[in-house]
């Protein structure tokens, strides 16, 4: 059995202008570093304005940086878009790719998320895959199929440049649209048996699937992390709302199951 370290992740969205973006990377920074050793890695994902200032303020920290999209393309004219080695230049270790936001916001395909996944192991950057049905799907009992889908079509098959396992450096994120900035959170039971369904489809993709953590987003908070991230295979969370406000960001953290 793979030990998989819990990552909990802070999508700020849309959200913060410097001050208060600032302010709170290095609220996270201060406390996790006097937290000590700790059971989790975390990362915030600030929107792209604020990139460079929290880079800036998690500098030399244990709070690791993370973008919220990038571009299949390393430059180029592009106009509105950003790209991999724009947010590993930023300090980025992280971007999260296919966000149920990009998908039926902006008509993400999966085969957009599969190349931006490539661009972002191809200068190194973790990707956060996301995957997630809608209530409708869920509704029509093709929750699982959506999702199997979802994540075969998103696979990126190699590392790329940056070479080594494409697979250490993937995380997959189960975020069911449904649950997303609703305060609905899906209970342990269907949270668990999609995980261990992605964890099965992930062994038809890889010999590494025991490696990849698995991230389970929508509505996460404290109220109702621990019992989150206790189950088998959930590794973590991406955290919206909650992650805005560092003290709840924090105990979502302080749930990880030591
Ligand atoms: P909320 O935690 O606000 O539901 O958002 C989840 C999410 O979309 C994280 O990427």
């Amino acid at each position: 059995m793979a030990s998989r370290r819990t990552l909990i992740a802070g999508n700020w969205k849309m959200n913060g202008h410097r001050a208060d973006g600032v302010a709170r990377a290095a609220a996270l920074k201060e406390r996790l570093a006097a937290a000590g050793a700790v059971p989790f890695d975390m990362a915030v994902c600030p929107p792209a304005t604020l990139i460079w200032p929290v880079a800036a303020a998690l500098a030399s920290g244990p709070v690791l940086l993370g973008g919220q999209d990038c571009h299949p393309a390393a430059s180029g004219a592009f106009t509105g878009d950003i790209a991999a080695p724009m947010l590993a230049d930023a300090g980025c270790r992280f971007v999260i790719v296919g966000h149920s936001e990009r998908r039926h916001g902006h008509g993400e395909t999966d085969a957009v998320v599969k190349a931006k996944a490539a661009a972002a192991l191809a200068v190194g950057l973790t990707a956060i895959v996301c995957v997630g049905e809608t209530e409708a799907e869920r509704d029509h009992g093709a929750a699982e199929a959506v999702v199997a889908a979802q994540l075969t079509g998103s696979w990126p098959e190699s590392a790329g440049a940056a070479g080594g396992h494409a697979e250490d450096r993937l995380v997959i994120a189960y975020e069911p649209v449904w649950a997303i900035g609703t305060g609905r959170t899906a209970t342990p039971a269907d949270v668990a048996a999609m995980h261990r369904m992605i964890r099965t489809t992930l062994g038809s993709l890889t010999d590494r699937a025991d490696q990849i953590r698995l991230l389970y987003g929508g509505s996460v908070k404290a109220a109702n992390a621990a019992e989150l991230l206790a189950l088998e295979d959930v590794d973590g969370a991406l955290v919206g709302g909650a992650s805005l406000d560092a003290d709840a960001f924090w105990a979502i953290a302080e749930a990880t199951p030591r």
